[in-house]
């Protein structure tokens, strides 16, 4: 993997959501919100404190919100601006800086996140690049987590997979790595495996939704035939790239909030509640009322 600051980030939005059904008959998973925010803006700026400037959205037709969101909104930028709405002004067009574009790609069908992410080859070319699930958010107080895996990926020439320890009962649930650690929080992979049983599962290692992989990965995504659940999985093209270049597990240093399932959006919500300034010691009231 050749080696170079990461410029160019993914996000996969072409998913059904068909845990948040009915809500997601009109609106992209992405776009519901945590607090004030939609999961889509903490996934864009983690991307872009990694250091991207580049925003690939892989998109479906149902999904124009996220477009809309991150386009310029005039009659309501002229509205704030005339009423002198400055502070709110500076919230509507903070959504992205100034020197960051995006681009939107079409997954004509949902056939997994590995062909979502094969979508986004004619831009990202064969230079080395991030993938973001924008339903993990991942916070922390520092350095984000994809800023940190590019660090890892730019350092040791590695492709770069986010990974945390789950409940055995769950490797069902996600690509699952076998993999022999070379320093405190990265370890080199020997093995991947898509959402196997608990019982033949090599580790409660799973992969979570960031990455930082080679140009590479496209060719080998080409070949890849359906697998877990019919659909074409980025793990095991993953699988495949181990077998001629390092790919790094690493435990990024944060907290992570899986935001595709319900259980996931309340506890973000609840966790950025808490560190809002303005509503932190009411949601602390209410979740102490609650626990009685
Ligand atoms: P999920 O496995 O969470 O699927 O996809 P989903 O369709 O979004 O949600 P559920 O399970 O039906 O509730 C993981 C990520 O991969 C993207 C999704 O948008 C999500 O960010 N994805 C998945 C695609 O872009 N295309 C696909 O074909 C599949």
């Amino acid at each position: 993997m050749s080696n170079g600051p990461l410029r160019k980030v993914v996000f996969p939005v072409a998913g059904l959501g068909t845990r948040f059904l009915p809500a997601t008959k009109v609106v992209a998973k992405e776009m519901l919100p945590v607090l004030d925010r939609p999961l889509i803006q903490y996934a864009v700026d983690e991307a872009v404190d990694a250091g991207a400037d580049t925003l690939i959205f892989v998109t479906n037709r149902y999904k124009h919100a996220i477009a809309d969101y991150f386009d310029k909104a005039y009659e309501l930028e002229s509205k704030l601006a005339q009423s002198g709405k400055d502070e709110l002004l500076a919230l509507v067009q903070g959504t992205l800086p100034r020197h960051v574009r995006c681009v939107f790609v079409t997954q004509p069908e949902a056939l997994g996140l590995g062909h979502a992410v094969l979508c986004a080859k004619p831009v990202v070319g064969d230079e080395p690049f991030g993938v973001v699930l924008a339903d993990d958010l991942i916070w922390n107080a520092g350095a984000g987590a994809l800023r940190q895996m590019a660090e890892v990926a730019q350092r040791e020439n590695a492709g770069v997979l986010a990974v945390e320890e789950v409940p055995r009962e769950q490797t069902n649930k996600y690509g699952i790595v076998d993999a022999e650690p070379v320093s405190e929080r990265a370890a080199r992979v020997r093995l991947v495996v898509e959402k196997p049983k608990p019982e033949v599962a090599p580790s409660n290692l799973a992969i979570v939704g960031r990455y930082v992989l080679p140009g590479r990965i496209f060719s080998l995504l080409e070949n890849t035939k359906p697998g877990a659940g019919g659909e074409i999985q980025l793990t095991d093209a993953i699988g495949e790239l181990l077998k001629e270049s390092p790919v790094l597990a690493y435990r990024f240093e944060g907290e992570r909030f899986d935001c595709g399932n319900k259980l996931g959006l309340v506890q973000a919500t609840l966790h950025m509640a808490l560190k809002d300034p303005q509503i932190a010691g009411h949601t602390a009231e209410l979740v102490r009322k609650l626990a009685k």
